[in-house]
């Protein structure tokens, strides 16, 4: 009775594309393009791709199966298979609470710049004008009346989806924004590919520079795309574990945890297309950091001519899906933990005043992370940081890879390959790969994701090792 409330996807495609829009987001279509560029080109995409078979698979297959298995949020399913393991399950929440603060309002300025360049395309006072998109950007990022209130815009967006409930919203938004992402994202290829100039973009992204694996520059790029894997693939945080909880009995978790990372990937190769031919084009730097998603690309469009702010709402709005879906995800994970501990002390919670509560609480946060105006407000900074990039270093930059690790070494040691047999196999699906998964969730994981973290810890603290 209990397992009927709590949902189940209407359909393998549905299923799919929600966690396909969890794994798309800022992190495929900003930080992937930039990070193959500097590490190496198509040398980070060999690793990358090695990191994603011997870590990302063997970690979604456990994640899905552990979700499936208990049918149960991530904190209920961690204490379900041990109370020994509460602390995962405290991660799998702690990191998308946290991760929800900086990623609302990077959301909201998507939504901001899709209007704007939607003001532009109309010649309206709203629109960039003719400012200089660094100028925009500083401007728009310490005002804090506007970033607070698009941040407010995203968080409800978020809520209203998630309300919906998981077949009802979630699956049937999902169904209809991934599809239109993809074909967003093949026009904005089709225009940046063949802009004059767009060939030291492709070789930028694509040329291999195998000297990366001379000296210890491939610990540096290992650490850059095994950082990148977790955050886009949505693992090591309860994302998964929520999700596959909601995953009929019939669905093949081995075909599953194999077509989301390649979706994941192909997307992330697209964006590649899409936006450094267009960054070289128009002879800017492919290193500006966060400012390259708001001032580069914002001055390619600007310089486009009339149908440039066609291709800059397009993009944005792009991208604001993107962060959507995957906000949605994150938002979901919060409140399927309040429902089924509720539920578990007999209780029935709503879902709609869950989500509500929720929404409010994520909301408070991301007014924070937008009033810090990425540290140029004068509030107190954490340990030195900014407020996003606080939060970022504590989910993302700890969390994550510890929760990961620790995951795949009780798997690995503790549960043993009977555990994810006994799942995998209903309905009489083979379970393949067999001393692969135990191998690598026993050893190559773990001591991946070990290096990843000391990777992690480097680039926060500039540290300086590698
Ligand atoms: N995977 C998303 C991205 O690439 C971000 C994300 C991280 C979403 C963690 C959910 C959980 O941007």
């Amino acid at each position: 009775m209990e397992k009927e409330n709590r949902g189940q996807w209407g359909s393998s495609f549905g299923f799919v594309m929600a966690a396909v829009g969890s794994a798309v987001g800022l992190g495929n279509l900003w930080g992937f393009p930039f990070k193959m560029g500097v590490g190496g080109g198509f040398a980070f995409l060999i690793i990358y791709l090695i990191l994603a078979v011997f870590v990302g698979y063997v970690v979604m297959i456990s994640e899905l199966t552990i979700g499936r298995k208990t049918g149960k949020s991530v904190l209920g399913a961690y204490q379900d298979l041990s109370k020994k393991y509460t602390i995962l399950g405290v991660f799998g929440v702690l990191s998308p609470a946290l991760i929800l603060g900086f990623y609302s309002m990077l959301g909201g300025y998507c939504i901001k710049y899709a209007v704007a360049n939607l003001g532009d395309a109309f010649h309206a006072s709203w629109g960039v004008g003719g400012a200089n998109p660094a100028d925009y950007f500083s401007a728009f990022t310490v005002d804090q009346v506007w970033t607070v209130g698009y941040s407010f815009i995203f968080v409800a967006l978020t809520v209203l989806v998630v309300v919906g409930g998981v077949a009802g919203g979630i699956e049937k938004f999902t169904k209809v924004a991934m599809p239109a992402l993809f074909f967003m994202l093949l026009i904005v290829i089709v225009r940046s590919v063949t802009l004059p100039g767009a060939g030291a973009g492709l070789e930028f992204v694509f040329k291999p520079n195998f000297e990366v694996f001379m000296g210890t520059g491939w610990i540096s790029v290992l650490a850059l795309a095994g950082g990148q894997m977790f955050f886009s693939l949505s693992l090591g945080m309860g994302i998964m574990v929520t999700y596959g909880s909601y995953l009929s009995k019939k669905e093949d978790i081995q075909f599953n945890a194999i077509l989301i990372p390649f979706c994941d990937t192909l997307i992330a190769v697209m964006a590649s297309l899409a936006i450094m031919p267009a960054v070289f084009a128009m002879g800017l730097e492919p290193d500006a950091g966060p400012g390259l998603l708001f001032i580069t690309l914002q001055t390619v469009f600007s310089s486009m001519g009339s149908i440039g702010p066609f291709f800059g709402f397009l993009f944005y709005a792009l991208v604001f899906i993107a962060a959507i879906t995957s906000s949605i995800s994150l938002t979901e994970v919060l409140v399927s933990v309040v429902i089924d501990k509720k539920a578990e002390k007999g209780g029935n919670m709503n879902r709609k005043t869950v989500s509500i509560i929720i929404g409010l609480i994520i909301f408070a946060e991301a007014a924070l992370v937008s009033v810090d105006g990425l540290g140029a407000n004068g509030l107190p900074q954490p340990l030195g940081f900014c407020w996003l990039d606080f939060l970022d270093l504590l989910s993302e930059g700890l969390m994550m890879p510890i929760g990961a690790m620790v995951m795949s070494l009780i798997v690995g040691w503790k549960l043993g390959l009977k555990f994810l047999e006994s799942e995998i196999t209903l309905e009489g699906n083979r379970f393949r790969a067999r001393g692969y998964i135990l191998f690598c969730l026993r050893f190559v994981a773990p001591i991946l994701i070990f290096l990843v973290l000391l990777g992690q810890i480097d680039t926060f603290f500039k540290m300086d090792w590698f």
